[in-house]
C-alpha cells in the first residue's frame, strides 16, 4: 500500500536491531503507530507476538486483519455459490456517495477514483455495511473485507501518494479496473492483537518486549492525507458525512496527532516513553522530522542509555531540483530500559 512513511524498505535495517537483542521466541513487539502494518507483519512472519495500535480505522482494519487474524475468514453464515471476493468483485455498480463526491460524477469536479471504480466501491462499501448490521459477517470477517477494498482503492487512487489533491489527469493506475483481492493471512500461532488507540493512551496498559515507535515526524497530518480512506473505513451509513473544500475532505479535528504539531511533538513522545512498559524501546525518526535529534536523544535517554543506529535512504518520490533523488538520513534509537 502506498503510505507516507510506511517502512517496508527499511525492513531489513530494523530487523537487524532487533535480532541483535536476542529475545527468546514469541516476544511481544508492540508497533503503536502501525499505519500500514508491514513493521508488525513482518516481526509477525519473524514469529514474535505482535500488539500493533493506530487511531485511525483503516490502519486498525488493516491491523485487525494483518496481525490480529491468524486464519482465513470462512463467511459460512453468507452461504454463497462463489468465494466472497469473487461475489463482491462482481457486484454490478452503484451510484453512491463516493461516486457523487469523488469521482467526476455530473458536475463533481473531483477525480480521486474514475467513475466506475468509485461505483463498484459504492456497491461493495454498501454490501459489507448490510452484511455486517444483519450479523451475517463477523467481525474478522467485516475487517478483512474492508481491509481488501482499501488495498484495492490505494491501488487505483489517482493521487501521486497522499489524498490531500486529486491529480487533474488521469494517472495509468486509476484507469486500471478496481479489483478486490484474497487477504494474505499469515498464522504464526501467537496471540497476536490489533487496537485503536491514542498511542499515549494505551502504551502503559501492556508489559512488552520491544515498544516499537514509528511517529509522525512531520507537519502533514495523517487524518488528513488518508481521508478518503478513513471515509471508506468508517461509512457514511449512520451521517452523511459533511465534507468540504476542494479535496472533500471529512473533518478530522479529533483525529490531529500531537506529533504532527511542532509545539506539542516533544511533549507527546517524552509523556509516551515515561509511561512505556517495555524491556527495550526502538524509535524510527529521521533528520526531516520536527523533533531534532539532540532532542530525540535527551528524550529516550530518560530510560536508559540510547543507541543510535543511522542509515542513507533515497526517500519515495522525493527529487531535488537539478533532478537528482532527496536522500534522508533514517535513523533508528534503541533504548534498553533501566529497571
Ligand atoms: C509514520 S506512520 C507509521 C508508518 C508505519 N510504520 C508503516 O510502516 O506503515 C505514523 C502512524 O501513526 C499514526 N498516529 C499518529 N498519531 C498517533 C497517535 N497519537 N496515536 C496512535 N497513532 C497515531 C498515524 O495514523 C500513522 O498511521
Amino acid at each position: 500500500m502506498r503510505y507516507y512513511g510506511c517502512k517496508t524498505k527499511l525492513l531489513d535495517y530494523i530487523e537487524e536491531v532487533v535480532t541483535g537483542l536476542s529475545l527468546k521466541k514469541g516476544s511481544i513487539f508492540f508497533d503503536i503507530f502501525s499505519g500500514t502494518t508491514a513493521v508488525g507483519k513482518h516481526f509477525k512472519k519473524l514469529g514474535y507476538t505482535v500488539y500493533s495500535n493506530d487511531f485511525l480505522e483503516f490502519a486498525y482494519s488493516l491491523a485487525y486483519t494483518n496481525i490480529q487474524t491468524n486464519s482465513l475468514p470462512k463467511f459460512k453464515k453468507l452461504s454463497l455459490s462463489i468465494d466472497v471476493i469473487d461475489y463482491l468483485n462482481n457486484l454490478g455498480g452503484k451510484i453512491g456517495f463516493i461516486t457523487k463526491n469523488y469521482a467526476p460524477y455530473r458536475e463533481n469536479k473531483r477525480q480521486y477514483l474514475s467513475i466506475k471504480n468509485a461505483m463498484k466501491v459504492d456497491a461493495i462499501r454498501e454490501q459489507i455495511e448490510i452484511w455486517k448490521n444483519k450479523k451475517a459477517i463477523s467481525e474478522t470477517e467485516y475487517y478483512y473485507l474492508l481491509s481488501s477494498l482499501i488495498n484495492a482503492i490505494s491501488l487505483t487512487s489517482n493521487i501521486t501518494g497522499t489524498y490531500a489533491a486529486y491529480l487533474k489527469t488521469w494517472d495509468n493506475r486509476a484507469l486500471k479496473d478496481l479489483k478486490l483481492q484474497q487477504g494474505e493471512i499469515f498464522n504464526n500461532k501467537m496471540k497476536n492483537r490489533a487496537f485503536r488507540a491514542d498511542a499515549n493512551e494505551i502504551v502503559n496498559k501492556y508489559k512488552v518486549d520491544i515498544l516499537y515507535l514509528d511517529p509522525p515526524y512531520n507537519s502533514r497530518q495523517f487524518a488528513s492525507n488518508y481521508f478518503l480512506l478513513e471515509l471508506i473505513a468508517e461509512g457514511w451509513f449512520k451521517k452523511i458525512p459533511e465534507i468540504y473544500g476542494q479535496a472533500g475532505m471529512r473533518p478530522y479535528e479529533k483525529q490531529k496527532s500531537d506529533y504532527s504539531i511542532s509545539r506539542k511533538a516533544s511533549d507527546a513522545l517524552l509523556d509516551l516513553v515515561m509511561k512505556a512498559k517495555a524491556k527495550y524501546i526502538l524509535l524510527s525518526y529521521n533528520d526531516e522530522g520536527i523533533i531534532s535529534i539532540p532532542e530525540l536523544k535527551k528524550i529516550l535517554g530518560t530510560r536508559g542509555e540510547v543507541i543510535e543506529y543511522t542509515k542513507e535512504h533515497k526517500r519515495y518520490r522525493a527529487i531535488n531540483q537539478d533532478g537528482s533523488k532527496i536522500i534522508t538520513k533514517e535513523y533508528l534509537f534503541l533504548v534498553k530500559v533501566k529497571k
